[in-house]
């Protein structure tokens, strides 16, 4: 292995995504380990005072304090970037870090803000809580309807902020229209990637200017940590979101950085077996008789399933459905279930399963919810790894059958 940076970096835009996730971003130390190392140091020593105040003007090359970077969350930021196909990555210390920069290290007071509603709670606690409180102007929308977005964007328009598939209603929105709508009127388009993950959708190439994901789920993906990151063009990374990091300083804990680095790894493999277990389970749900209705964007009866199969190459590993008879029943669904945990992360090893109605979404007035269609009998299951027939045995008797 050549240890020439720049060759290196040369040679692994040639690689194929699975040895991009294997080996992409690896700095070996003098000790030639095959382990990334991780460096568990806050700060770093320099030869001389002379060298510190080159490092810290950017005229040299070296690390100088982790929250400003570290050699453990560059590998992973690297991996990342390469996998994504994208010019540069930030790493944070969760997904919401992640979202919350994207938007706030580009927008001043008074920029107007279209986001859809379709959003994952937190998310749409940044854009119609916060952003209003701080002078921004935002307008939510049904991001499903191309008419409303077009009806939106006007020339303050700075900011697009969608989720796709979305969280937990698995709404698609065509990443292509939006983005060139936003950029007719010279603004960024930011997609929260998390459900579709870098592997099933490249949203970069229909047009998003910025990527954002909470690396806790299928990067991670076997619940050890939180981080997330944030993914997009040299000049938007080193203009806006580095100096908006570095002195706010949501910085990704090496120890984490270094776990995601070794889900990165596996993720291909573990993305591939989650997609064919969801797509079996939305198929036994959707033909089962204590289930209203199921939402899996592989599924022909998903409302956007022939956008879904253009934008992304499996339907996901995420399955929502609701259950006949409302919140006992399914709170009674949920307590009866052997395998699947109650539980709100998502993209794990483990089937998690949750009611987003009094959990990711119990912040919302029941009005808020319906319109984002999340009723009283919605469950959101995360398919794992285990055999799903286990899982569907588990389903099964659960729903009383
Ligand atoms: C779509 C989406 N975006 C962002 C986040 C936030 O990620 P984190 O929990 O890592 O902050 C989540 C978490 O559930 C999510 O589902």
């Amino acid at each position: 292995m050549t240890h020439d940076r720049e060759q290196r970096e040369k040679l692994e835009e040639k690689w194929r995504p699975a040895t991009r996730m294997a080996r992409g971003g690896v700095r070996r130390s003098s000790h030639g380990e095959t382990n990334e190392a991780m460096f568990v140091t806050s700060g770093f020593v320099y030869d001389s005072a002379a060298e510190a105040e080159a490092r810290f003007k950017g005229e040299k090359d070296g690390f100088i304090y982790s929250r400003f970077g570290n050699p453990t969350v560059a590998m992973f930021e690297r991996r990342l970037a390469l996998l994504e196909g994208a010019e540069a990555c930030m790493a944070t210390s969760t997904g919401m870090a992640a979202v919350y920069a994207s938007l706030m290290s580009q927008l001043r007071a008074g920029d107007h803000v279209v986001a859809s509603r379709a959003l994952f709670g937190s998310c749409l606690y940044i854009v119609s809580d916060l952003l209003p409180r701080y002078g921004f102007d935002v307008t939510l929308i049904d991001g499903t309807d191309l008419n409303q977005w077009r009806a939106a964007f006007r020339p303050e328009t700075r900011c697009a902020f969608l989720e796709t598939p979305s969280n937990p209603g698995l709404e698609i929105i065509d990443v292509e229209a939006v983005a060139e709508m936003a950029h007719a009127v010279d603004a960024r388009l930011v997609v929260d990637n998390v459900f579709a993950t870098p592997l099933l959708q490249p949203t970069l190439k229909f047009g998003a200017d910025i990527v954002v994901y909470s690396a806790t789920k299928h990067i991670d993906g076997q619940g050890r940590c939180l981080g997330g990151a944030v993914l997009s063009s040299e000049g938007f990374i080193q203009e806006k979101l580095l100096p908006y990091l570095r002195h706010t300083g949501p910085s990704l804990s090496p120890f984490n950085a270094w776990l995601l680095l070794k889900g990165l790894e596996t993720l291909e493999v573990r993305v591939e077996r989650m997609c064919v277990n969801a797509l079996k389970l939305a198929s036994f749900l959707e033909n089962h008789d204590s289930v209203e209705r199921v939402l899996f964007p592989g599924l022909q009866s998903h409302p956007q399933h022939a956008l879904a199969m253009r934008q992304m190459s499996a339907g996901g590993s995420v399955v929502s459905f609701s259950i006949s008879g409302g919140k006992s029943a399914a709170f009674e669904f949920l307590d009866r279930l052997c395998i699947i945990d109650i539980s709100n992360n998502l993209g794990d090893a483990k089937s998690l399963i949750t009611h987003p109605a009094t959990t990711t979404h119990q912040r919302l007035k029941p009005e808020e919810r319906a319109v984002l269609g999340i009723g009283d009998g919605m469950v959101r299951l995360s398919v794992g790894l285990e055999d799903v027939r286990d899982i569907q045995d588990d389903l099964s008797q659960a729903l009383g059958s």
